[in-house]
């Protein structure tokens, strides 16, 4: 859709996000985490700040600084960053979740550094979806975009999120592809919204990307709203 039809949406609004990495301890020096440098959802929280949006964002570990004048909040674990969104979130318009949640933890974290050995099991326990609370939680007014990452399946792992985590934008991201996402400066995404739209977007750098998702979710609550 032309530039226009999103007008001024995000301008005034309060956009949240949760960005990179979360961990969770084994020990005093071992985490658990995913691969993650937060570049999209810096990339994001900066495109929204230049639609005149204010920006929070929550963030696990990142390997990039964040832009200027976005605020930031930071929560490793997991459920950290649970509570930190659960505070944000009721006075949220907006709420982006690019952060690559780590999905399991270990049932106990020692004290103390475990010395090596020969065998080592681990138990571990699911996390809290942080993204799946807040479609529950959520108003209709709010707008909720999240991502998934997926090696197979792709559509009917995206369309199926989507729907179960009762979210209005869904971006796919296809991580079996080495040549982008993740640390690339470039992604290439589908975005799917619960109006049965889908968008693609070509290959191009993370900040341009940013933008162009943006207008089309302006473009499309303008459309649809
Ligand atoms: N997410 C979250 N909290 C979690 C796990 C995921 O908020 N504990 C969010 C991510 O930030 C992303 C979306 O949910 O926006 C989908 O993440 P993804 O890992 O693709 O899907 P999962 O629901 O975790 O399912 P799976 O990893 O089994 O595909
Ligand atoms: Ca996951």
């Amino acid at each position: 859709p032309p530039a226009s039809e999103g007008g001024s949406f995000f301008s005034g609004k309060f956009v949240l996000l949760t960005v990179g990495a979360t961990q969770e301890p084994l020990d005093p020096v071992r985490f658990l985490s995913n691969r993650s440098s937060g570049k999209m959802g810096f990339a994001l929280a900066e495109a929204a700040l230049r639609r005149g949006a204010r920006v929070v964002v929550v963030a696990g570990a990142t390997s990039v600084p964040p832009p200027p004048g976005v605020e930031v909040r930071r929560a490793l674990r997991t459920e950290d960053m649970l509570h930190a969104v659960e505070e944000l979130f009721p006075a949220a318009d907006v709420f982006i979740a690019a952060a690559a949640v780590a999905d399991y933890r270990p049932k106990s974290v020692a004290l103390q550094k475990i010395k090596k050995g020969n065998r080592l099991v681990l138990e571990l326990e699911p996390t809290p979806d942080i993204l799946m609370e807040m479609g529950k939680r959520r108003r209709s007014d709010q707008v909720l975009v999240g991502f998934a990452a997926e090696t197979e399946n792709l559509e009917a792992n995206a369309r199926d999120k989507l729907v179960r985590k009762n979210l209005d934008f869904l971006v796919l991201n296809d991580v079996s592809r080495a040549d982008v996402g993740f640390e690339a400066d470039e992604n290439e995404v589908v975005l799917y919204d619960r109006w049965g739209g889908r968008f693609t977007f070509p290959r191009e750098d993370k900040r341009v990307l940013a933008d162009k998702l943006l207008e089309t979710i302006a473009a499309r609550l303008a459309a649809v709203r």
